[in-house]
């Protein structure tokens, strides 16, 4: 093997090598958090911070409910929101558009209204919607 061969054949392993770490670094960013807090006895679970939803204006989240979007609510800043964003089409992750004021599936286009009713097909059934509320700076869901 001459000099030109090793370095290539170094490059090639120096990449592979650090593939899966670039591999995870991108798709974090579009993993949704999975809490571990507890189900407390009034069957609440945080999802989130309100710094968290104020930095990003929707909390995605997977907890023992099942998945959790929550926003704040367009028609009371100091109310939340929170739906399964489970899209009732096929399934696709919605996500809460504000310019839009509506959740909106990036798959065929489905909007709902904040309280999850369906407000342009093709889907045809509403998100599951959850009961969530702030205390202090936590957002807390529970299955309605
Ligand atoms: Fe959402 Fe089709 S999966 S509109």
């Amino acid at each position: 093997m001459n000099r030109r061969e090793f370095i290539g054949w170094v490059g090639v392993g120096s990449l592979a090598s650090s593939l899966p770490v670039v591999i995870a670094a991108c798709s974090s960013e579009t993993k949704s958090q999975s809490t571990t807090t507890p189900v407390r006895a009034d069957g609440f679970q945080v999802v989130g911070t309100v710094a968290d939803l104020d930095k990003n204006g929707q909390l995605l989240n997977d907890n023992t409910a099942g998945k959790v979007l929550a926003i704040k609510d367009p028609s009371n800043n100091t109310k939340v929101i929170a739906v399964n964003p489970t899209c009732t089409h096929k399934g696709c992750v919605v996500e809460w558009k504000q310019d839009q004021n509506a959740f909106v599936c990036p798959c065929h286009g489905s909007k709902f209204a904040s309280d999850g009713k369906v407000t342009n097909g093709p889907a045809e059934q509403p998100l599951a919607t959850y009961i969530a509320k702030v205390e202090g700076n936590e957002v807390l869901v529970k299955g309605s």
